[in-house]
């Protein structure tokens, strides 16, 4: 999750490989409801991680429904069968719409029917969202429902701990046009109750959004109920129906989700060396209605193939074709289009998107804004958008709007042919369904190692270049090489292998070769904060005063410096990396755009250290350090392989005077003039 201010993606050449979505917010939550209401065990495979769903499933563990986790992804749910053994909880629902109206109904006929007593209750927004058309729904069914605080809205009590008779007689009647969730609502629970009546709903409005209600009678059978169907008017519950559980139940990936990586594979060449992208978990079977924007993505030129519960997406027409199309059906995932649109080979007309305006942000409006920003011409109507691609690219910073979807598109904008990097604001904000997004993005896409910029972070010992590189690349959304610590490791598997780093000993030709193998062959692992050798977490071993001062003994060996290298150019990842280290500007990342070399006085380096070992019960002698720090110094400076010194091109920082902070955006301010992305 990148929690930073923006994030900027460098411009991108090609993708391929297999991606892995989260799991359907909608799916997820019904299919915990109705395995909890089931006898008997269920396994819930690939579930949603979200705060909707984390708080459906904190509200059937406090109903006394037994849930495990059963893998990553993976929970058993132990069915309730129907009986209460909680009989009064007050339950909070967050914002969780998915959660507030299932459950009511649901919790409503039990409590009427059982004798027990419910309350309901959400985050002040939640309290806003309607709910009146559910509640009265239950109450024509004989179901005491109480409104706490303004009628029609949550907060909700549900019974009075007291049985009351159902009214299951008369068909019952709900209103469609506000949301489908309630009428969902009342299917996923009138088979509760369903034993000795036939159980008939009727819409009474004009029902919005009915994939969504597809969804719920298609997970209904897989769990043994039935529902008659008679347009979307009027749904029939047979008489005697009953939860079964399918015992083991997979979620679909979020078919809105895979709209970007089925875009990302029409857009993107292939990556040598491999066969376009598949994305893991939805196949054209989905039962989610934006599945069928595969159809659009095939009219633009997209070549999609279904490998059963996958989805395999190579590029085909090039440039895409423009499209005229009528999106009501797949409102959410058409936003993919859109920015499709930027690579066809004329003006693209999406139709009929009034419902974007009222959505997350006025969407049409967003998208029209930031699509000119990039040098497209778009013109924006009430209900349509017209896309035209750009004559001329140009650097971007992308608003988002808080609005997740937004921010998804305009990331695929990073392939544009004049190689612009994209920057995209507040890119958090994909935390509504994709929190791990752009990590998945960045891991199926490549792009020239020279595309992937580079901070590098110089300077001697204890000149808080760790410090300074930790702190921007967290801002920046970079990965992080510590290279000392590579030179430590090797210093450390040196000793645990009983090999001398004496400056004597390392003079020596075959002893220098030996070094050269080891540190070639080092099992190293980084984990956020942790380093391991062999399997050991050696992160402290390594920031001892002795691993530094046989770091800088092995340092000056030419084939541990050699050996090292691969490993440290590999690290320059997507989206970009902060480097510290003695030889970053000068010998592993010459080309590097921003280098900067840190020169505080070794006096004031060694007050730093002294004051730091102080501060952790370290007993140490001012003179001591001043006089190690010295050593280390000109052994660093004065070897003959890449000695310390700054790069031509390198940007020199005094830091003795300035605190942490201020380094940080003396850094910050350079690379951001440097990157000129227009101001909005
Ligand atoms: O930055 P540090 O104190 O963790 O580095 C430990 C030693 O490793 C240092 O004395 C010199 C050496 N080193 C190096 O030679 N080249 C680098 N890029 C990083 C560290």
């Amino acid at each position: 999750m990148f929690d930073i201010p923006s994030l900027d993606i460098p411009s991108l050449s090609s993708a391929g490989g297999r991606v892995r979505l989260p799991g359907s917010k909608s799916i997820s939550n019904r299919v915990l409801l109705l395995a909890a209401l089931s006898d008997g065990p269920t396994l819930v495979e690939d579930l949603l991680d979200s705060d909707d769903t984390r708080v459906m499933l904190a509200a059937l563990r406090q109903l006394g429904c037994a849930i495990e986790e059963a893998g990553p992804a993976s929970v058993r749910v132990q069915g309730l069968g129907g009986r209460l053994p909680v009989r009064e909880a007050a339950l909070f629902l967050g914002n969780a719409g998915t959660a507030m109206r299932p459950l009511t109904a649901a919790l409503a006929l039990m409590a009427a029917s059982q004798g027990a007593r419910f309350e309901l209750s959400g985050v002040p927004r939640m309290h806003e969202r309607p709910i009146g058309d559910l509640v009265d729904a239950l109450r024509q069914l004989g179901c005491p429902v109480q409104c706490l605080q303004t009628e029609g809205y949550p907060p909700l009590r549900l019974g009075d701990g007291a049985p009351h008779p159902l009214h299951l007689n008369e068909p019952i009647r709900v209103r469609g046009d506000v949301s489908s969730q309630f009428l969902t609502a009342l299917l996923l629970a009138l088979p509760l109750v369903a034993q000795e009546h036939d159980v008939v709903i009727e819409v009474v409005t004009e029902l919005i959004s009915k994939p969504y209600i597809e969804i719920t009678l298609n997970l209904l059978q897989r769990f043994g109920v039935r529902v008659r169907r008679e347009g979307w008017q009027r749904f029939t519950i047979a008489r005697g129906s009953r939860y079964a559980s399918p015992g083991r139940i997979a979620v679909e990936a979020d078919a809105s989700s895979a709209s970007y990586f089925i875009a990302l594979g029409a857009i993107a060449p292939a990556t040598p060396g491999t066969d376009g992208i598949v994305i893991e978990g939805v196949g054209l079977d989905s039962i989610q209605g934006d599945i069928r924007f595969v159809e659009a993505a095939r009219l633009m030129g997209a070549e999609v193939v279904d490998e059963g519960n996958a989805l395999r997406v190579r590029r085909d027409t090039w440039p895409l074709k423009a499209i005229d199309l009528d999106c009501n059906h797949i409102p959410d995932a058409a936003m993919t289009l859109a920015v499709m649109a930027l690579y066809a080979n004329g003006t693209t007309t999406l139709r009929n998107i009034a419902s974007w305006r009222v959505k997350e942000t006025d969407r049409i409006a967003a998208m029209a804004i930031e699509g000119r920003k990039l040098g497209a011409t778009i013109e924006e109507g009430a209900d349509y958008l017209r896309v035209t691609p750009p004559t001329a690219w140009k650097k971007a910073n992308i608003h988002t709007y808080d609005d997740h979807r937004v921010a998804m598109c305009f990331s695929l904008a990073a392939f544009n042919p004049a190689r612009l990097p994209v920057r995209i604001e507040d890119p958090k904000c994909v935390g509504k369904t994709f929190p791990d997004y752009f990590e998945t993005l960045f891991s199926v896409c490549h792009t020239p190692a020279e595309r992937i910029p580079v901070v590098c972070i110089d300077g001697p010992t204890a000149s808080g270049k760790g410090t300074l590189a930790a702190e921007l690349a967290s801002r920046l959304g970079y990965h992080l090489l510590d290279s000392g610590a590579l030179y430590r490791l090797v210093g450390l598997a040196a000793e645990r292998e009983g090999l001398s780093t004496t400056e004597a000993d390392l003079r020596e030709p075959a002893h220098a070769e030996r070094l050269g193998r080891l540190a070639a062959g080092l099992d190293v692992r980084f984990t956020p904060g942790k380093t391991w050798l062999e399997g050991e977490d050696v992160t402290e071993a390594l920031r001892t005063e002795s691993a530094g001062m046989a770091a800088s003994r092995v340092s000056a060996v030419p084939q541990v410096r050699t050996a090292l290298v691969d490993l440290q150019l590999q690290m320059r990842r997507l989206p970009g990396l902060v480097a510290d280290g003695r030889d970053m500007g000068t010998v592993i990342f010459p080309g590097a755009p921003l280098k900067i070399y840190l020169t505080a006085s070794a006096g004031q380096r060694a007050q730093r250290r002294h004051k730091q070992l102080i501060s952790k019960g370290i007993p140490a002698i001012l003179a001591d350090l001043l006089a190690d720090l010295e050593a280390r110094d000109a052994r660093d400076m004065n070897r003959a392989h890449a000695p310390l010194k700054p790069a031509e091109d390198a940007v020199l920082l005094d830091n003795s005077e300035l605190d942490i902070e201020q380094s940080v955006q003396f850094v910050l301010k350079r690379w951001h003039g440097q990157q000129a992305f227009p101001v909005r």
